[in-house]
């Protein structure tokens, strides 16, 4: 069916005929025989927990992104956890971040007692801007946590300068950005500390996991304790050497990742140059065809990044439709496209509401941005058809509703 034809044809959420038969998830895992054969080799193995896979794992995603160390979580929430900790956030101290992101980002500093601070995003990527959170620093910030929104890397260079000026750390939110350039460099050696997940969804998954990459022998030495109910690694080393000893110097969690996620995500990491080649392209394509569809406006890359693509989240361009974000998203899923939003901006959640006092208003262009965003499906599964169905399905409904 062309473009012209679909636009003719009754939308299913009207009656008519979906896109597709099935319903195309928005994100979804690739698990190959070499990945299944990698668990069962674990299985098989002495180790289940940690053991040899977990360092091979971090040494190999470190050197993958040119960081001097990794170390690995049980989750990309358990990561900017550690992160938080190993950053000494505690009661008193704030951190800057944005308000479009997953909610852990800013959960992450609340686990330590301290105040997340939200300063608005760029109109155009949608990612932390310099400037406003330049404007909310004073003498309680500790942190800036930018988040890589959709897999574009934010403006790290200047965050790193007002860290510098302020005696602050960068922790980098780059669950979106495994393999995200910025000025030519790999997100993962940039930040003081950049964190990464595995879900599902990710470039690369492990199930549920996630990874912190540092330059700072104290921060990793600092974030491996903490993994490991904050027993010191140096105690553990000298029980393997045969003593008995060991000692719990911080207040820590069992965080860890198993020798079995460790496995997956080592046979996954073969496969990351191939997935993100996949998503780049299907961001270029999606980015061709979107041009010839009123009513839709694509996201927008900077000349100084390369963006790992985790998410590719349109912005409806509302005053050309007769219709609200809610019903064209409703006319999507019933053609069997699985869009999603990504996200309601985390001050506006009933937790942050009730606690703080937000009533709207506080971050507009997040909160603008918000109520005319749709992520299209996006991941490196994904094959040609399908992404003709997400073009073929969008110019239907949005040529229904144009103006
Ligand atoms: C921006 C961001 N930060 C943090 C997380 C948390 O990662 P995880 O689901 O691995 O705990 C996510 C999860 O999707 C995320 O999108």
């Amino acid at each position: 069916m062309s473009v012209a034809q679909a636009s003719s044809e009754v939308l299913a959420v009207h009656g008519g005929p979906p896109v597709r038969e099935t319903l195309l998830p928005y994100g979804r895992q690739s698990i190959d025989d070499s990945d299944i054969q990698a668990v069962v080799e674990t299985l098989r193995s002495d180790w289940l927990t940690t053991g040899p896979k977990v360092a091979e794992f971090e040494e190999a995603l470190a050197a993958w992104v040119g960081a001097k160390y990794a170390v690995s979580f049980s989750s990309g929430t358990a990561a900017l956890h550690a992160a938080a900790f190993a950053a000494g956030l505690q009661p008193g101290d704030e951190a800057i971040t944005s308000p479009l992101t997953f909610a852990a980002t800013a959960n992450c500093v609340l686990y330590q007692g301290a105040t997340p601070v939200f300063a608005d995003v760029l109109e155009d990527t949608l990612n932390l801007d310099p400037d406003l959170v330049a404007a909310r620093i004073n003498a309680h910030t500790k942190a800036i946590l930018p988040v890589d929104y959709a897999g574009h890397p934010a403006d790290l260079n200047s965050f790193l300068q007002l860290a510098e000026r302020h005696g602050l750390i960068v922790i980098e939110d780059a669950c979106h950005a495994l393999g995200a350039e910025y000025r030519g460099r790999r997100v993962g050696s940039l930040a003081h500390m950049t964190v990464f997940s595995f879900h599902p969804v990710k470039h690369l998954t492990t199930g549920e996991g996630g990874m912190v990459t540092t330059d700072n022998p104290a921060f990793a030495e600092t974030l491996r304790c903490f993994r490991n109910h904050g027993i010191s690694s140096d105690a553990r080393r000298r029980q393997s050497a045969g003593q008995w000893h060991y000692e719990m110097v911080l207040l820590g969690f069992n965080y860890r990742l198993t020798d079995i996620a460790c496995a997956l995500g080592l046979q996954q990491l073969k496969k990351l140059v191939a997935n993100l080649e996949r998503r780049r392209q299907i961001a270029t394509r999606y980015a061709t065809e979107l041009r010839n569809i009123a009513g839709v406006l694509p996201p927008h890359t900077r000349a100084d990044v390369n963006p790992a693509w985790h998410l590719y989240p349109i912005r409806l361009d509302l005053p050309r439709l007769s219709a609200g974000r809610g019903e064209i998203f409703k006319a999507l899923r019933a053609e069997n496209i699985g869009v999603n939003v990504h996200y309601i901006p985390v001050h506006r959640h009933l937790y942050y509401r009730d606690r703080f006092g937000y009533h709207g208003g506080e971050c507009p262009v997040a909160e603008a941005a918000y109520e005319c965003l749709i992520s299209l499906p996006m991941f490196h599964g994904m094959s040609d058809g399908d992404l003709a169905d997400v073009i073929l399905a969008l110019g239907k409904v949005l040529a229904h509703f144009e103006r």
